[in-house]
């Protein structure tokens, strides 16, 4: 059985072992990011277990490829456990809007360590990252992969996917052609299943709603309707 967990220090001394094997959980960075983790868990374990669960983005700023520094998302990484670490997946938002900038690679990024491929550890990671975004009241998260990414297409295409477009992924990253999917969250809702999700959408309170459970998505997220919401109730 596979399943997500906060990285704490009892699962630490797996993370370490799958990184000293020469596993990146950085898809860009590769070795370069394996090597200041293993520096950074040398250091202060406790700082970097926590480094990695920032929801409300307080670490400091991140570097891109090209050394160029932006400021944090609010984010967390979990590891992919099946009793040791398998990889490792991260979500990270900004706030008030589902929308990323430019220079973020899609909401959702993984990686699983290659002695553990194929078998479906990343379809199900996602899957259940997916319930993390959805609780947080994302209406869809975006996922990137590169044309040559076959497995990573897969598993966005196991998660019910739909293909958004080709894109040239910013300079910082080296501009080059990539795909952008989007998951949606929310499907078409009726009144019976998610009132308040329809009030949220279309910014009304209508009395079925008021009526009621209040909205999973917490208040502090959205102070205007959520980008993504229009569309989504034309289907
Ligand atoms: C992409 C990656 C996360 C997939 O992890 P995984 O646990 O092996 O994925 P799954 O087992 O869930 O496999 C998903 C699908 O991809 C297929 N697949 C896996 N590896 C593949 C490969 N090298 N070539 C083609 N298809 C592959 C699987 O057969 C499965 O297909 P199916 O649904 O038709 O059976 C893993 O290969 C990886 O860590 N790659 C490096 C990092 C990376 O590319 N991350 C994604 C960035 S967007």
């Amino acid at each position: 059985m596979v399943e997500l967990v906060k990285p704490a220090l009892e699962h630490l001394p797996s993370y370490k072992a799958a990184l000293e094997r020469g596993w990146s959980p950085d898809n860009v960075r590769l070795m370069e990011a394996t090597r200041e983790q293993l520096a950074a868990i040398e250091k202060d374990p406790t700082a970097f277990l926590a480094d990695l669960d920032d929801p409300d983005a307080e670490g400091g700023p991140i570097t891109l490829p090209d050394g160029t520094r932006v400021p944090r998302l609010p984010g967390f990484r979990r590891w992919i456990w099946d009793g040791e670490v398998a990889g490792s997946i991260g979500l990270r938002w900004q706030r008030g809007t589902a929308e990323l900038p430019p220079h973020v690679l899609g909401h959702i990024g993984y990686a699983v360590v290659p002695w553990k491929r194929r078998r479906g550890y990343a379809t199900e990671a996602v899957r259940l990252m997916l319930g993390e975004a959805r609780a947080l009241g994302l209406p869809f998260v975006e996922i990137t992969a590169k044309p040559g990414n076959l497995a990573s297409q897969k598993v966005v295409l196991a998660n019910g996917r739909r293909l958004v477009g080709r894109f040239f992924e910013d300079a910082a990253y080296g501009g080059a052609e990539s795909l952008r999917y989007r998951i949606d969250l929310y499907r078409l809702p009726t009144i019976r299943q998610r009132p308040a999700e329809v009030a949220s959408c279309f910014g009304a309170t209508p009395r079925y709603a008021r009526q009621a459970r209040p909205p999973r998505r917490p208040a502090w997220l959205w102070r205007q309707p959520p980008a993504g919401c229009d569309s989504h109730n034309r289907h």
